[in-house]
Formats: structure tokens, sequence, C-alpha cells
């Protein structure tokens, strides 16, 4: 898949602000929100970027001045949606595990809030009653996703309440008259078959029934995006036009207009994402060439997480003759990006590009082996800005005590 970013102004970055750098083409994003808005032009849909992928404020910013809304999954996520000037009707935070006292912290914030336990359920209905609208995070019982480690919906999955349990549901909302105003599922991440989001629907369109002051059905994210040359992401045309006819039939006998949200993290920043490494060492071992990186799983973890693959294009010798490497890190664990890579042959001191870095890259990233974050650099309109400075040593003792 091409670059959205020339290989010079790459390069240009990289020897500005060193390398491992991570850096976001922002129009990219503009327009993954634009096919978005397209696909569901003849629905009341509204979209809430699930910031877990990427939280730089300016990104945040970025999403806020499109148009978007956003989905966060901690109290630190949605105070930091307030501080990139999101308003708290703007705002909604789908927590899941989380102690009582975030909850409270969210009401205070204005934010929308979908509540993924009975246990919190009541706690919620002892203290607000009927004054503050909630959703509800349930649990579909449906298996989907790109693998088990990011399959939410399923009968095993920590993730929300089980459907099973709607009775003892709406006991607690008619004993404390709790304000129910959605119904929420995610059933998953990178989900290509459309039928998928049909299914959890028609889960909600039965529910919905029971339930009187609703205004959404909220389908979570999971959209699926190409990280291959050839590789098809979610069709979001027919997805579009499939949920809104799923949402004008439900419509027919239901006796009010729901709006349909979304919480799409991957498929608004993933291809937005470079990130830039360099050829420390090549190794022969045997049969494989090693061409070991200055980073790891340290900075991106996905390859060794969850075995994602992220396209990995070497800049600096595009003409050079084409060969397979084993691409690793230098973290002290097995540290594979990936294996039997056809790369134009690599050279030391060549910089090596991994696509798809826009969403769970930085984000996922930490000290590990006192190793430092990298830079983060945002393209908005052509001109590069640095948007987070690379860590410095002290930054590894901050908040530590040394003690005597
Ligand atoms: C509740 C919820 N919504 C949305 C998302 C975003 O998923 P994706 O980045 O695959 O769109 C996630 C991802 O973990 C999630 O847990």
């Amino acid at each position: 898949m091409a670059l959205s970013i020339s290989p010079i102004q790459i390069q240009a970055l990289a020897a500005t602000y060193g390398t491992p750098l991570y850096i976001y083409d922002v129009d990219t994003i503009t327009k993954q929100y634009q096919t978005l808005t397209h696909a569901f032009a003849d629905t009341n849909a509204t979209f809430f970027y699930a910031c877990k992928a990427n939280t730089n404020i300016n990104i945040l910013k970025h999403i806020l001045s499109i148009g978007a809304n956003i989905d966060c999954s901690s109290i630190n996520e949605a105070k930091l949606a307030l501080k990139a000037g999101f308003k708290g009707s703007q705002i909604l935070y789908t927590s899941n595990g989380i102690h009582f006292s975030e909850i409270e912290e969210a009401v205070s914030m204005g934010v929308h809030i979908n509540i993924d336990s009975l246990s919190n359920l009541e706690k919620f209905g002892e203290k607000y009653g009927h004054s503050y609208p909630v959703g509800l995070r349930l649990r579909p019982n449906i298996m989907a996703g790109g693998n088990l480690k990011i399959s939410t919906g399923h009968t095993k999955s920590k993730f929300g309440i089980p459907i099973e349990q709607i009775d003892e549901i709406i006991r607690l909302k008619n004993t404390y008259h709790i304000h129910i105003q959605g119904l929420h599922i995610h059933t998953g991440s990178e989900i290509k078959d459309v039928d998928v989001f049909i299914k959890g629907s028609s889960v909600l369109f039965d529910l919905a029934n029971r339930f009187d002051e609703l205004i959404y059905l909220d389908l979570g994210g999971g959209f699926k995006v190409p990280y291959k040359e050839g590789e098809e992401g979610t069709d979001m045309i027919k997805l579009g036009k499939e949920v809104t006819a799923a949402f004008n039939n439900f419509h027919q006998s239901y006796p009010k207009k729901l709006q349909v949200w979304f919480e799409p993290g991957k498929f608004l920043v993933s291809a937005s994402g470079y990130f830039v490494t360099t050829v420390n060492v090549l190794k022969q071992n045997g049969e494989t060439l090693i061409a070991g990186v200055n980073s790891g799983f340290n900075h991106l973890i996905r390859p060794m997480f969850y075995d994602a693959y992220h396209q990995i294009t070497n800049i600096s010798n595009p003409q050079g003759a084409p060969k397979n490497y084993m691409v690793t890190g230098n973290i002290c664990e097995t540290d594979t990006f990936a294996t039997d890579r056809l790369l134009s042959e690599v050279r030391e001191g060549d910089l090596l590009v991994f696509s798809n870095a826009g969403a769970y890259g930085f984000e996922m990233g930490s000290n590990y082996n006192a190793r430092l974050l990298p830079a983060q650099v945002m393209i908005k309109s052509g001109m590069a800005h640095l948007i987070r400075k690379r860590d410095v040593f002290e930054d590894l003792l901050r908040n530590q005590i040394e003690l005597d």
C-alpha cells in the first residue's frame, strides 16, 4: 500500500527528530471520517472516536475539529477529552470493571456513560435514581473480531452485562426508576463481516422493547482496516445501507426513532500513522537474514501481542533487490515485528517504515528495558509539527523516590 507521506518528507523528519519516530498524517483521519459520514448519510448516526487508539491531545483536537464525538474507556481519557475542548455531551464513557467513584466523577463531568455491571447499575440507581440518564453496556453473546484477544462480545467475555440477565436489569431499573437512555454492545475489533453488526443490532432491537426512554443504540467500534496489499476492510457503504435498512425496519414497530451510535478507533486513525525505525544490525543466522531495528515491542506491541501485520517499507533503498527478512526489535525477549518479509535490500542505517501505526501504537508503548518513548509528529495540510518530545533519560526516574 502506498505511503500517504513522501519518503523524502519522512527522511527529513527522521533527520530532524531522530528515530524511532511516530508520524501522523491527519488528513487521512479527516478522509476516514468523511467515509463514515457519507456511508451513514441516510441514518441518524453519531460517531464517537474511541480515543484509546491514540490520545495525543493534538489528535483529539483534530478529531473535534472535523465534527466527531469521542468515546473514552477511562476517566482520564474523559478528562483529556474535556481538555481537548469536547463538551460533556460529546463525550461517551464506556467503562469496564471500574470503581463506582469513576462513574460519580463522570456524572460530575456531564458525560454520557455506558455502565457494564449489575453491581454499578445498582449503585447508580441508589445514588441517582431517575436524575441522570445512562446507557447499558451489554454482552450480546456474539463471537466476532480478528482474534480471541480482541473479541469482546462472546459468552466468556468479561465485557458488559450478559443479555440473559435482562430481567435483573429491568428489576433494578424499576426499583430505582433508572433513566436508561441507551443500549450498547462492542463485539470486538477488526470485524470485516457486516452481518456481525446486523446481528448485534437485532439483539438490541429485541431488548429495546423493554425500555421506554431510549434515545440511542450503540453498536461499538471494531471496523476492519486493510493492513496488506489487496486486503479489504469493512465495506462501509454496504454497512451503512444495511444498518439503515435494519433501523428503518425496526422503527416501523418501535414508538420512536432511535439514533445509532458507533465508536470507531482503528478505522479513524490506524492508516494515518507511520512508525519510523533505523536498522541497527544485519545478521545472517543460518537461513534467516535478520534486520534488527532500533525499537521493539516497547514501542509497537501489536505484532507480538496479537500477531498483527504491519506493512514495512525500506524507504532508504527502494530500488534494492528484494530479499526475505526477519525484522526484529532490540528488547531482551523474543521481539519479532515480521518474519519472512520481502523487503528491498536492507543495509545497516536504512529507515524501515511501519504502516498502520496510528492506532494502538504509541498508546500501548512503555519504557520497558529502560528505553525511551519516541517523539510524535503530526502532519496537517503538508506542515509537520512536533506533538510530543522524545523521552529523555530523566523521564525514566520521574516519580521514582531514591532512598539513601
Ligand atoms: C468499547 C469499545 N469501543 C470501541 C473500541 C474501538 O475498537 P476499534 O479500534 O477496533 O474500532 C474498543 C476497542 O477496544 C472498545 O473496547
